[in-house]
C-alpha cells in the first residue's frame, strides 16, 4: 500500500440504493487526505469516509479559496478499472489552485491517490453500462482566521461516489436556457477554473431558469453578451453544416472540458471537422432559422455527451434535430464510452487501467 490506510470497520455499502445511483448522493467507505502546513504537504493517507472538524474561523468558509474536480472509474468488461485521463485532472486542479494561490500537488502523487482510493473500494463500482465511479478532488484553505489573504494551511481530499448517468433519462435531449441576464465569468476572473465560487455564482441564474422548466443555462460571455460560452457544468458545441464548432478558450472564461479535448482530438480519427473559434449567439440563431443547424450537444464528465433538443434565447424556441440526438454526438457518445469501459482499444492511451 502506497498510502497509509486506516480501513472503515463500518462498511456503507448496504446503505447505498443500489436500484437509484442518483448522481452525488451516496458515498464510499474511505477517502484521502493530505494536509498542507509549514510549506509542505505531508505523506496523504487513507481514511474511512466522515465528517471532517472545522472551526468557523476556517477561512474558506468566508473566502472561497478552494477548487474541486471531478472524473469517473469505470468497470472494465475485461476486469479491474479504468481512469479516464486522470493526470488531465490532476494538472488542471493545479491550474485552479495556481489562480486561488494553492499551493501545487504532484500530478503523480494525486494520480496514485485516485487509484488507491478507487482500489481500496473497488466493491462500490457499480456494474452496470453507464454506471461508475465517480471521484470527487477538491482542496481548500483550512486556516482558521478572518482577514482577506490566501491561507498558510490546505486539505486535498478525495472522495468517491457510485453514480449512474448525471442525467436521470440518459441521453435523453435536454432543454437549456441561453440567459442574457446573469453571467457566470468574465476575462480576468475565474472561468477557466474548476472554483467553487464559479458554481456559486451560477446558482441563481440556474435556479431561475430551472424554474422556467430548463435543465440548464447556456452562459454568454461576460462582457459583451455576444458570444457562447458554456453550459452550467459542460461546454457546448454546435454542428454547423456537418462541421463541429465549439468555443475557443483564448478569452480564459470556459473551462477547458477534458471530455471537449477529448471529442476534438477523436474528432479527425471518426472523419469528423471541427472546430474551435468564437461563436456569436447570433449566428446560432441564424443557423437554426436556416436549417443548417444540425446538432448541438454539451460535453462533460457526468454524461459525457448530452444532446440539447431546444435552446430558447429571447422567448425564441429553437428546436433541434427534431428533440432526438444526432448521429455525431451518438458517434462521440458510443466511442468515448467504449473507451472507459474497455469495449473498445485504448488506442490514445487516454485510460489508467488497473486490477483489484
Ligand atoms: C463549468 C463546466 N464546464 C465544463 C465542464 C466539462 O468538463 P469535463 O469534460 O472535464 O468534465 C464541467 C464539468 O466538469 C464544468 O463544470
Amino acid at each position: 500500500m502506497k498510502f497509509k490506510t486506516t480501513k472503515n470497520q463500518n462498511t456503507r455499502f448496504n446503505d447505498i440504493n443500489w436500484n437509484d445511483l442518483r448522481f452525488g448522493q451516496f458515498f464510499s467507505d474511505h477517502m484521502f487526505i493530505v494536509n498542507y502546513k509549514n510549506g509542505k504537504w505531508d505523506d496523504g493517507e487513507i481514511v474511512p469516509y466522515g465528517p471532517l472538524p472545522i472551526e468557523p474561523a476556517m477561512c474558506t468558509l468566508h473566502y472561497a479559496q478552494a477548487c474541486f474536480e471531478g472524473l469517473k472509474a469505470f468497470r472494465d468488461v475485461k476486469g479491474g478499472a479504468n481512469l479516464f485521463r486522470p493526470e488531465k485532472n490532476a494538472a488542471r486542479l493545479n491550474h485552479s489552485g495556481e489562480r486561488l494561490c494553492i499551493p501545487n500537488l504532484d500530478v503523480n502523487f494525486q494520480v496514485e491517490a485516485m487509484e488507491e482510493l478507487v482500489k481500496i473500494d473497488n466493491k462500490f463500482i457499480p456494474t452496470k453500462r453507464g454506471q461508475s465511479l465517480y471521484l470527487r478532488p477538491f482542496v481548500f484553505g483550512s486556516a482558521n482566521f478572518l482577514g482577506v489573504h490566501a491561507s498558510s494551511e490546505y486539505m486535498y481530499i478525495i472522495i468517491t461516489s457510485p453514480v449512474s448517468s448525471y442525467y436521470a433519462n440518459g441521453l435523453e435531449p435536454v432543454k437549456i436556457l441561453i440567459t442574457d441576464e446573469y453571467v457566470r465569468a468574465v476575462r480576468g476572473g475565474l472561468g477557466n477554473t474548476k472554483a467553487a465560487a464559479n458554481y456559486a455564482a451560477s446558482l441563481y441564474g440556474g435556479t431561475k431558469a430551472k424554474e422556467k422548466g430548463f435543465s440548464q443555462v447556456l452562459w454568454l460571455d461576460g462582457v459583451t453578451l455576444n458570444f457562447v460560452d458554456e453550459v452550467g457544468a459542460m461546454n457546448i458545441m454546435f454542428v454547423i453544416d456537418g462541421e463541429i464548432v465549439t468555443p475557443s478558450l483564448e478569452q480564459g472564461t470556459i473551462l477547458p472540458g477534458i471530455t471537449r479535448m477529448s471529442v476534438l482530438e477523436l474528432a479527425s480519427e471518426l472523419g469528423l471537422k471541427a472546430t474551435e473559434r468564437r461563436i456569436s449567439v447570433q449566428e446560432v440563431v441564424e443557423a437554426h432559422r436556416s436549417g443548417h443547424l444540425q446538432e448541438c450537444f454539451g460535453t462533460g464528465t457526468a454524461a459525457v455527451i448530452s444532446p440539447v433538443g431546444q435552446l430558447t434565447y429571447k422567448g425564441e424556441d429553437m428546436i433541434i434535430n427534431n428533440n432526438k440526438i444526432g448521429p455525431i454526438a451518438q458517434k462521440l457518445y458510443d466511442t468515448i464510452t467504449g473507451i472507459q469501459y474497455g469495449e473498445i482499444e485504448d488506442k490514445k492511451g487516454w485510460v489508467r487501467h488497473f486490477e483489484f
